[in-house]
C-alpha cells in the first residue's frame, strides 16, 4: 500500500498553525489533525472530572477516556463524551492549564499514538509543537511557523473578540503568550529539515499558498 503523505506544521502559540493547517488540508483533499486540540481535550476532560485541577498523570489519562476523534470532511476533531466541545477546549480555563498537562509524558504518548494512527491511514496535515521532530519525523513536508509575539497577540484577540484589541488587552495577551511559549519551549523546536516561515508580515492566504506549493513540489497530488 502507498504510504500516506504527511505535512507537519509546528510553531509557537497563536502562530496561525491550526487555521493554516486546516486550509492546506482542504485544498489538497487531506485531513487536518490538530494535536493541540487533543492536549486541550484531555485538559478539559480532566477539569470536568475534577474542577479543583489537582490531577496527576493517571487522573488525566483516566478522564481522557471520554475523548474520541471524529472524522469530518477535511479534519479529525476531538469529541468529549461524543459531543463537539470546541468552545470548552478553547476557553481560558483549559488554555491556562494545558501546558502543564502537556508536560506529562503519558499524556504525550497518548496524543502521539492517536496522531500516528491517523497518519498511518490518511494523508494528513498535522499541527503542533513537536510533530516534525518527535511524532512524524519522516513526514514529507515540514514547516515551522514563526511570528512576532505582538502580532500573534493581535491575531488571537481578533479571533477571540472579533475586533482589534486595545493596548492594555494587547499587553495582557502578549504576557499570556510569552508565559505559554516559555512553558512549551522544550518541545517547540524546529526539525532540522523544516522550512521556516516567518508570517509576521504575511497574509493567511499567502502562508497557505506557500505550504501548498511546498507540498506539490514534494509530490502531493491534491
Ligand atoms: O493554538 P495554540 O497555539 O494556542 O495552542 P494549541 O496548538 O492548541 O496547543 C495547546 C497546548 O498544547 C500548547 O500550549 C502546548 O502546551 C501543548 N502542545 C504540545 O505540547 N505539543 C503539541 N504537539 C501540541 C500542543
Amino acid at each position: 500500500m502507498k504510504q500516506p503523505f504527511a505535512i507537519t506544521i509546528d510553531g509557537p502559540a497563536a502562530s496561525g498553525k491550526t487555521s493554516t493547517a486546516f486550509q492546506v488540508a482542504e485544498a489538497l483533499g487531506f485531513h487536518h489533525v490538530d494535536s493541540g486540540a487533543l492536549y486541550r481535550a484531555a485538559t478539559a476532560a480532566a477539569l470536568r472530572a475534577d474542577p479543583s485541577a489537582r490531577w496527576d498523570e493517571i487522573a488525566v489519562l483516566e478522564a481522557a477516556r471520554i475523548v474520541e476523534m471524529e472524522a469530518r470532511k477535511a479534519s479529525f476533531c476531538p469529541l468529549l463524551d461524543g459531543v463537539d466541545s470546541e468552545e470548552e477546549i478553547r476557553g481560558e480555563a483549559v488554555t491556562s492549564r494545558v501546558s502543564i498537562v502537556a508536560k506529562m509524558s503519558g499524556v504525550r504518548d497518548w496524543v502521539n499514538a492517536q496522531v500516528r494512527h491517523l497518519a498511518d491511514l490518511h494523508d494528513v496535515v498535522v499541527d503542533g509543537r513537536d510533530i516534525g521532530t518527535v511524532v512524524l519525523p519522516n513526514a514529507r513536508v515540514k514547516v515551522f511557523l514563526l511570528a512576532d509575539v505582538r502580532e500573534r497577540a493581535r491575531r488571537r484577540l481578533l479571533q477571540r473578540l472579533g475586533r482589534e484589541g486595545n493596548d492594555a488587552e494587547l499587553d495582557e495577551e502578549v504576557a499570556k503568550l510569552a508565559k505559554r511559549d516559555a512553558l512549551d519551549a522544550v518541545q517547540t523546536v524546529p526539525a532540522p529539515d523544516a522550512v521556516m516561515l516567518d508570517t509576521t508580515d504575511m497574509s493567511q492566504a499567502e502562508q497557505v499558498r506557500q505550504i501548498i506549493d511546498l507540498a506539490r513540489a514534494a509530490g502531493a497530488s491534491g
